[in-house]
């Protein structure tokens, strides 16, 4: 596999700056599950793997509460530009991706850009954990909707789930 994009530089910043619980429903092993996610899903869509890793990490990154939050995509929309050049090198095209993909991904959007379609279906894989289980209705993948994908997703989701439970 190539390298991640996702630097050690990149994690350490995103710590620094994480209002919330790291190990919360909207922490790291949130974010990791989407990268495996969407990793899977992007071997089927064609997803550029650059925005989907970035995605993974960085779209919950800005959020201030672990409830609703309507802000926090935009947020970490608005975040990524002082992210780009420093952190990843992104082109306007990919960077454009990026945005739209953090901005938009709570607004239970079903159709857009491959790439960003990916990104959503990676973190809507990943419900389980808030005891949710995905609808194909919600997802925009043929990949994603697939029972097979999203029984694999939900049972590595509920495992957080019954971890937070204690
Ligand atoms: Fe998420």
């Amino acid at each position: 596999m190539p390298r991640s994009i996702l630097s050690r530089a990149l994690i350490a910043h995103i710590k620094e700056q994480f209002l919330l619980d790291w190990q919360g429903i909207h922490g790291v092993p949130h974010w990791a599950r989407v990268l495996v996610n969407g990793r899977r899903l992007a071997k089927h869509t064609g997803a550029n793997l650059k925005i989907v890793e970035l995605f993974a990490f960085l779209h919950d990154a800005q959020r201030q509460n672990e409830g609703t939050d309507p802000e926090h995509g935009p947020r970490a929309a608005q975040w990524l530009n002082s992210l780009n050049g420093r952190f990843f090198h992104l082109d306007d095209r990919e960077f454009q991706l990026l945005q739209t993909a953090c901005a938009d991904h709570t607004k239970g959007l079903t159709k857009g850009d491959m790439t960003v379609c990916t990104c959503w279906d990676a973190d809507r894989l990943d419900l389980g954990r808030v005891g949710i289980k995905p609808d194909p209705a919600y997802l925009c993948t043929d990949i994603a909707r697939h029972k097979a994908t999203i029984e694999w997703a939900f049972a590595r989701s509920i495992a957080q789930r019954r971890a937070n439970k204690g």
